[in-house]
């Protein structure tokens, strides 16, 4: 099996656990191995709170669809509108999509999209449960192909996932067939950077899945965002984050910064 099908395989079943989990995996907890900037073991609530969602946010949506996965607060930066068509990239038990759905109402439409089907389950029962007509989720792997037609979306956001995938340039040019052009379409995103990326042969496939080994450096992140036709990049929040300690010999200086950004840009 190759090293990709490894690390999505692996993906699948760390993300599927913490979906079956009923919360009591924590984002932090070694077995969970799941994205965090933070190196304290902290409720999924608490968790949400340290990367920015407010307490109405979190009061807003199914309780169940709060996991502590996410490294920002995508939606509010988004300026979401009535009416809009959004997709939540790796959209988890679904927090920003119940988020956005009650932001653009009966009018607009929320895609949840993700490759784990725990996840999916866990949001689609999230959804039902509280009555959500507008929302749906997908599934699909963002950077092979999102189950979305070209030209049709007026927001793509994620949280906590683009790092996850290995060819991010595919999977940002895939953010832009699916966005409206003429500058109506914008991509609002969070994600992990890291001050030092790792070389291809030394990848920790827990590392991966936990959000580090994955991440690019924020000037390579947002040169994919370019390179895949996008204009007016902009980064409108960084959070610093934690150290990672690299016992491999290979890797410079054996530590790596880890820290999130969340970005936004424009189809033209
Ligand atoms: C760190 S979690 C974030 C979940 C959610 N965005 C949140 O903030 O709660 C990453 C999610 O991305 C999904 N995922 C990882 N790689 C993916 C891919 N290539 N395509 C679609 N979903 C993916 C995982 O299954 C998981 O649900």
């Amino acid at each position: 099996m190759s090293k990709q099908s490894k690390i999505k395989n692996k993906i699948q079943e760390q993300y599927g656990k913490i979906a079956l989990a009923d919360g009591s995996l924590s984002c932090c907890s070694s077995s969970a191995g799941c994205c965090s900037t933070s190196e304290t073991v902290v409720s999924p609530i608490e968790s949400s709170k340290t990367v920015g969602y407010s307490q109405n946010n979190l009061n807003s949506v199914p309780q169940s669809s709060i996991l502590g996965l996410g490294c920002g607060n995508p939606s509010p930066f988004a300026l979401l509108k009535e009416g809009d068509i959004v997709v939540d990239l790796g959209s988890g038990a679904g927090i920003d999509v119940f988020i956005s759905a009650n932001i653009v109402k009966d009018k607009g439409r929320v895609i949840g999209v993700d490759i784990t089907d725990a996840m999916l389950e866990r949001a689609r029962k999230n959804a039902e449960i509280h009555g959500y007509q507008n929302v749906e989720f997908r599934k699909g792997d963002i950077e092979e192909k999102i189950p979305v037609d070209d030209n049709s979306v007026d927001v793509v956001i994620s949280n906590c996932v683009i790092n996850l995938t290995e060819n991010k340039l595919k999977t940002f040019k895939e953010i832009h067939r699916i966005l409206k052009p003429n500058g109506v379409g914008k991509l609002v995103i969070s994600d992990v950077v890291t001050s030092g990326e790792v070389e291809k042969e030394i990848i920790d496939e827990g590392n991966w899945c936990g959000c580090i080994d994955g991440a690019l450096t924020k000037d390579n992140y947002l040169d994919s965002i370019k390179k895949a036709g996008f204009t007016y990049i902009e980064i409108l929040e960084e959070r610093p984050g934690n150290v990672v300690k690299d016992d491999n010999e290979s890797i410079d200086k054996h530590t790596r910064k880890i820290s999130s950004i969340t970005v936004k840009a424009f189809k033209n």
